[in-house]
């Protein structure tokens, strides 16, 4: 049993992998999930959140983080994710109890009382983990690894050169890479290949009550991702949950990776790959997955979702 807390921005493919997270309750125990400013404002990813927990009668516990990053100004992803920042479904706004504890405080508490070691899932910018590294460092030895959704070494989506939650918050990112915790990067390099196609999409349209919800943000998600080019709809945040669940269906390189904090290529995150460097590998890189296992997982996920 793998103990997990997942920090997220939702966002479309947030969404998707806390559905997946839940849905493999017999191999992940999810501690609690907070929201950080990302995607949309904290205020609006925390709704979104709760929308999806109260969807499916969840009773996770719920903290709020950081409104924005450690430095730098909140850049938010409207165009990707439209105005909500989880556009596509209707929900009835249903409440939902969120801690009265701050993210830092509520992850905190949740690690010192797991008899076991923990992974922390970044699916969003890393202030909330940074800061709780840096707060509690003595945290570090109760931390199994830091499963992130973030970075790329050959190109970015938000500038040529950096992807969203590294570019967000790039000291966040860097106070992470240089932790000394075991870092899982699922970069751009994977994510884009973590594909669901159109005719997937289509396929939940008709299925249960969760997989319909899936479809609808599906169908939302890969129109937008029309503009960037895509056909199909990269899951970016559902491979740093699909690793904790079956690390088999990647593949990927231990680089030394760091990121750039200010200037022209702000959030740029680079590997080590020649050794020129005496720092050790601190990040696992996934390079390559199986697309087909990765969906299936995904699926496997709502359809069993639909049945509770
Ligand atoms: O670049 C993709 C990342 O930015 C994902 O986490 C997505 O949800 C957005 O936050
Ligand atoms: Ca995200």
């Amino acid at each position: 049993m793998k103990n997990i807390l997942i920090d997220c921005d939702p966002g479309h493919d947030d969404a998707l992998a806390i559905l997946t997270a839940i849905a493999n309750a017999e191999k992940i125990n999810i501690l609690g999930i907070t929201t950080i400013g990302g995607n949309q404002t904290l205020e609006k990813v925390t709704a979104n959140a709760k929308n999806i927990l109260e969807f499916v009668n969840s009773d996770i516990p719920l903290a709020t983080g950081q409104s924005g990053p450690l430095t730098k100004e909140l850049r938010i992803a409207p165009e990707a994710h439209g105005d909500s920042g989880m556009d596509g479904p209707y929900f009835n706004g249903e409440d939902y109890p969120i801690s009265s504890k701050n993210a830092i405080t509520f992850m905190y508490e949740k690690i010192m009382k797991c008899d076991q070691k923990v992974i922390l899932v970044g699916l969003g910018p890393l202030t909330n983990i940074a800061l709780l590294i840096k707060v509690f460092p003595e945290l570090q030895e109760k931390i199994e690894y830091i499963s992130i959704m973030g970075g790329g070494l050959n190109h970015g989506n938000v500038t040529p050169l950096s992807e969203f939650n590294t570019y967000v918050d790039p000291e966040g990112a860097q106070i992470v890479f240089h932790s000394g915790i075991p870092v899982v990067m699922s970069g751009l390099d994977v994510t884009e290949k973590a594909e669901i196609t159109v005719k997937e999409i289509d396929s939940l349209k008709d299925k249960g009550r969760v997989s319909h919800l899936a479809y609808e943000l599906l169908h939302f998600y890969n129109k937008s991702g029309r503009q960037f080019g895509f056909i199909h709809s990269p899951i970016h945040d559902l491979c740093a949950v699909a690793y904790i669940v079956n690390p088999e269906m990647f593949s990927g390189t231990s680089y030394y990776v760091d990121v750039v904090t200010d200037g022209k290529a702000r959030g740029l995150t680079f590997a080590d790959k020649r050794l020129v460097t005496d720092k050790g590998k601190n990040t696992l890189v996934l390079e390559g997955v199986d697309r087909e296992m990765f969906v299936c997982l995904l699926l496997d996920a709502l359809e069993l979702l639909d049945g509770e």
